[in-house]
């Protein structure tokens, strides 16, 4: 259990999400596609037409949500370089501090590989802080403090307002973010979250609790003492077939953001909504609901719109959660989004992997890599 005072001393306690920014091989349509599928609004841009001659990014928000989508308009810069080698896929998971320079020189003095120091970046609307360090792969987390800033986003972007006539799904806020990483590499890279940012183990599961007949991974989640941010990495695991997380790292060309887990009030409307608007999930066996109450227990939700919806459910000793997992979100079988919605439980779904993953292997028997 953490303190008071451990959290003071602590200068990446009080930490809370900011935004995911993805690089993106044609950021204008990955925008429409972020909008019209899941309901995102877009905010502010940057690009050639406000004096960025490089690049373009588009600001989407939705409740607590926000991604960034940028693409290359060059050959042959760390954004077009980024996309070539790894796809379309997530390059930073951006962290919002109180104080920038200290969250820095911690990380730094933690371990953590400076890829920008802190710098103050400025406009009408105020004054940001930032600072940049590198996690698994290619990845990066940008610190980002906000306090004497009330623009839309940050200098460089203009305010531009853009909504698209969909079902509006009614997603909240990030509830985690996961990390592939490769052969036994979960452990550093545990190691590295608690050094440099603090965080402490939430639950790990082995090989035993996450396999099926083929395939299997290990995973563990780190978290800051709020439980705000949470961070569960995964590596594979020996198997009769190709691991899924393997999939990953041969499509990604390396260690990456996996999937992004985003809250919902109410995951059914939630689901229908982001149905109707042509979203796609992973499938579940028809089998998984037959035995669903037995498995759980008693709910407030209907297994037959469960079914319906393919949900899944899984229990722990504070409560239960609901969840499920979209198809990857570009051609490379990378990343994804699971939706979720607790009713007590802190759980991932442990109950739910050899679900899913019976599930996962259809997908990767389609593709003819299990
Ligand atoms: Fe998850």
């Amino acid at each position: 259990m953490s303190t008071r005072a451990e959290a003071s001393a602590n200068p990446l306690a009080q930490i809370d999400w900011d935004y995911v920014e993805f690089y993106v091989g044609n950021a204008k349509q990955a925008a429409h596609y972020y909008m019209s599928a899941f309901g995102f609004e877009q905010v502010a841009y940057a690009g050639p037409e406000t004096g960025v001659r490089d690049r373009a990014s588009y600001v989407l928000e939705q409740n607590k949500l926000r991604f960034v989508l940028t693409a290359s308009l060059v050959p042959d810069d760390t954004v077009s370089r980024h996309v070539a080698l790894h796809g379309d896929g997530v390059k930073d998971v951006a962290i919002l501090v109180e104080d920038v320079r200290s969250a820095f020189e911690a990380a730094v003095a933690g371990g953590a590989r400076v890829v920008e120091a802190p710098a103050e970046v400025s406009d009408a609307a105020g004054r940001i802080v930032k600072a940049t360090i590198a996690t698994y792969g290619d990845t990066v987390h940008t610190f980002v403090q906000r306090d004497a800033y009330r623009g839309i986003f940050m200098p460089g972007y203009v305010e531009e307002r853009k909504t698209l006539a969909t079902q509006k799904p009614g997603l909240q806020f990030i509830d985690h973010c996961v990390g592939n990483v490769g052969w036994g590499e979960m452990d550093p890279w545990g190691d590295f979250y608690a050094r440099v940012f603090g965080f402490s183990q939430l639950v790990s599961f082995d090989d035993k609790d996450i396999s099926t007949e083929y395939t299997a991974l290990r995973s563990k989640v780190m978290t800051d003492p709020r439980h705000r941010v949470k961070f569960p990495i995964n590596e594979p695991a020996p198997g009769k077939k190709k691991s899924q997380i393997e999939e990953y790292l041969d499509f990604y060309r390396g260690a990456g953001v996996q999937h992004i887990a985003i809250r919902t009030d109410d995951i059914a409307e939630t689901i229908r909504s982001l149905r109707a608007n042509g979203v796609e999930f992973l499938d579940t066996p028809d089998s998984y609901y037959d035995m669903l109450e037995g498995r759980v227990g008693r709910i407030d939700e209907a297994t037959e719109m469960l079914r319906d919806l393919r949900i899944l459910v899984d229990r722990d000793d504070q409560g239960y959660m609901l969840q499920i997992f979209t198809k990857p979100l570009q051609d490379r079988p990378t990343v994804f989004f699971e939706i979720i919605q607790r009713k007590g439980s802190l759980s991932f779904g442990k109950g739910n992997f050899k679900a899913l993953f019976v599930s996962i292997e259809r997908e990767q028997e389609k593709r003819g890599t299990l």
